[in-house]
């Protein structure tokens, strides 16, 4: 793969800037992270990457996921779906801050370590800790042969081709994807049922054509774009699963637009962020069609109360926004993988019409390589 690489990772094929273009190469990206890994018999998948036997996945207590930035983001998704689908315990953290912290390294916990690059020093650093202190460490990573590979027991290659542009899109994406891979693979050696296991590979199956059914409100989202131009500041909100998206959409539009922007759980509201609420602060609202609208809807109705504008993204139209964009909807599990992609094109739109630098954001590098 890294020879195929080459040839087309610097063919704009069409696109401005190649933020555009990797935005655009999702649906295909996330049918690649799951070409020949499904296994309808047993309804579950084949990682023949991973070095796990099913005795070794069982005995697995919990699940601790490192990485940094929108990896780290991806990895606070890929925690909630393990411990949904394999109802182990799970839970991501900046490898940047876990390194630094003398954490407690123990013997029955996975832990699993997320980088585009492979290369991100703060990671790398992590691994080689974890390491050193007999640990079981996965890998999950875009660049095959990197760092972080190399120093992995196994791992997932997340087979999104090449990123260019600095801020992750597709990576993002086929990322989740993994984790929801993984956690399907973890959930079907220990009680997830064989009837929940097709239900979930028969939602991965869906997503790559839900991908392109976003990717076809482009204009539109393009307009919204317009009206957040001026805005000094955004909140992102979200609850549960749409909290971690809420986090990934707000660095996005930070990193690509410039406009400061804050991502909060919704549930955290009424204690402090409330009070920031005026018309002046637009707030962008993740309001999946799960057990948790009614609570999602609610918090629409306190920010409409204090007259704060509102974008939803929603499976249907919301009352108390003043606009939503329509997500198709799939499995709850599996709805945060696609739930921030127009939220992607939103950040891109912003930072266009703002006159950005939208490849290479002040400031940032692709891959931190040092400490
Ligand atoms: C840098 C990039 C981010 C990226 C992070 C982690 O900060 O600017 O876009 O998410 O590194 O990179 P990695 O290659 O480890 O996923």
């Amino acid at each position: 793969t890294t020879v195929e690489w080459e040839a087309a990772s610097y063919d704009m094929g069409g696109h401005d800037t190649y933020m555009h273009k990797e935005i655009h190469e999702q649906a295909d990206a996330v049918d690649r992270v799951l070409r020949g890994r499904i296994d309808d018999r047993f309804s579950t998948v084949r990682l023949g990457g991973l070095n796990l036997d099913a005795r070794e996945a069982r005995q697995i207590r919990r699940v601790k996921i490192l990485g940094c930035g929108t990896s780290y983001h991806a990895g606070m998704i890929g925690a909630q779906m393990i411990e949904e689908l394999a109802r182990i315990p799970a839970d991501a953290e900046p490898a940047s801050e876990f390194r630094y912290r003398n954490a407690v390294v123990d013997p029955d916990t996975l832990y699993v370590a997320v980088s585009q690059s492979g290369e991100t020093y703060d990671v790398l650093a992590a691994v080689q800790e974890l390491k050193r202190k007999g640990a079981r460490v996965l890998g999950v990573v875009n660049v095959v042969g990197s760092a972080i590979a190399r120093e992995a027991d196994g791992g997932i290659y997340v087979h999104a081709g090449p990123e260019v542009c600095v801020v992750s899109t597709k990576c993002f994406t086929n990322t989740t994807v993994a984790f929801a891979l993984l956690a399907l693979h973890l959930g079907r050696t220990r009680d997830l049922s064989v009837r929940d296991g097709k239900r979930i590979i028969e939602g991965l199956r869906r997503l790559p054509g839900q991908i392109s059914e976003i990717m076809k409100q482009e204009e539109e989202i393009k307009q919204l774009a317009g009206q957040f131009t001026e805005a000094r500041s955004m909140l992102f909100i979200g609850r549960v699963r749409g909290y971690p998206v809420a986090r990934e959409a707000s660095l996005k539009l930070k990193e690509v637009s410039y406009i400061h922007a804050e991502a909060y759980p919704a549930s955290e509201l009424k204690h402090g962020p409330l009070a920031l609420i005026e018309p002046a602060l637009p707030t962008v609202a993740i309001v999946p069609d799960d057990d948790l609208l009614e609570k999602n809807r609610a918090a629409l109705e306190e920010i409409k109360a204090r007259s704060g504008r509102i974008l939803a993204v929603a499976h249907q139209e919301q009352e108390k926004a003043d606009q939503t964009i329509i997500v198709p909807k799939n499995e709850d599990e599996l709805d945060p993988i696609l739930m921030g992609i127009p939220l992607q094109l939103l950040a891109y739109h912003t930072a266009l019409a703002l006159g950005r630098d939208i490849d290479k954001p002040r400031n940032l590098a692709k891959s931190v390589t040092v400490e």
